[in-house]
């Protein structure tokens, strides 16, 4: 008796840990430079259990995340940390902290964005990758394990070395002449209602995509470009686990033997293969093996 109550309790630790009641996020850079994740989360919801942490060049780091946490996380860039007054900044996605951890700030535009409404509506997830407030690196969510559509989205294009001249933003002390690091939105660059879909303009029927939102559209079909591009840049899944990876590796129309790997096509000629690490874990094989006895254990009594 004694031991079927520790087995049980062991199985319901190991179901909180293993993500049934709350999901887990698979940071992974694959960027040939370092980033730093920031995390913020949305107002009313429980704070992470870290807010900002380094990632080298093919590191991944995994978080757990509560239940019905909303938030966002981004990739900083080109930090630094000052040798005189220990202040931490960044040259992309700073969010003015100082210090590794974000702290409840949020990122300094332009920022690519990965944003997350876990069991919202209807018990789903809803996430999005957004260039509202600009772009700096490419994301890529992908959902593990999850029931419903649950598909990838990102923006894998390097939108930073196409940026049109009047968005970019070029990295101030770089000594071999001016490198773009990020491209900005067109309401952050030009601040009017047009672009901002604000004031008269602030309502799905006023606010259409522009020139510039057209422009990040086309290199990230599946991101959001301007703030009323939800019907296709909004992606739901349910239960899920995700992992959010810098850089995505992309392998255009190559086929990749016996892997039998997910393809997901983001951008017409441009498909992702999703090496076996961007793939389920084996943390589900748990799940399922502890609810089974839990189940078996109920039946018992
Ligand atoms: C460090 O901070 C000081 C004071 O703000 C500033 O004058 C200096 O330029 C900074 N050093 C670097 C390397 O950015
Ligand atoms: C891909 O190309 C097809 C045909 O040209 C077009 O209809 C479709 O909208 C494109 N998809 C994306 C995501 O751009």
């Amino acid at each position: 008796m004694a031991t079927f109550c520790t087995m049980l309790l062991l199985c319901i630790a190991s179901l909180l840990l293993s993500g049934v009641l709350s999901a887990t996020f698979t940071f992974t850079n694959n960027c040939a430079y370092t980033v730093w994740p920031g995390l913020l989360s949305g107002a009313g919801t429980p704070p992470l259990q870290t807010t900002g942490f380094v990632l080298n060049q093919g590191q991944s780091q995994t978080i757990t995340v509560p239940q019905s946490w909303s938030g966002r996380f981004w990739g900083r860039t080109l930090c630094t940390t000052n040798s005189t007054t220990g202040q931490f900044t960044c040259g992309t996605g700073d969010c003015g902290s100082g210090t590794v951890q974000c702290s409840g700030s949020g990122a300094v535009p332009p920022a690519t964005l990965a944003e997350f409404t876990l069991d919202g509506s209807g018990g789903m997830d809803f996430y999005d990758v957004s260039l509202v407030d600009g772009y700096n690196l490419p994301i890529l969510i992908v959902p593990q394990g999850g029931t419903g559509t649950c598909s990838a989205t990102g923006c894998l294009a390097d939108l930073n070395s196409a940026c049109p001249t009047s968005l970019k933003v070029v990295q101030a002390d770089t000594n071999e002449g001016s490198e773009s690091v990020a491209c900005r939105s067109a309401c952050e660059a030009f601040d009017t209602p047009e672009y901002c879909c604000s004031g008269e303009y602030g309502s799905p029927n006023t606010c259409k995509p522009s020139s510039y939102s057209q422009y990040f559209k086309n290199a990230c079909p599946r991101a959001y470009s301007y703030a009323y591009d939800d019907a296709t840049s909004t992606f739901t899944c349910t239960d899920a686990s995700y992992t959010i990876t810098f850089c995505p590796s992309t392998t255009s129309e190559k086929s990749s033997g016996g892997e039998n790997p997910e393809a997901v096509p983001l951008v017409n000629n441009t498909v992702v293969y999703l090496g076996p690490n961007q793939v389920n874990s084996a943390s589900h094989a748990l799940t399922r093996w502890c609810a089974y006895s839990v189940l078996v254990l109920l039946g018992l009594f």
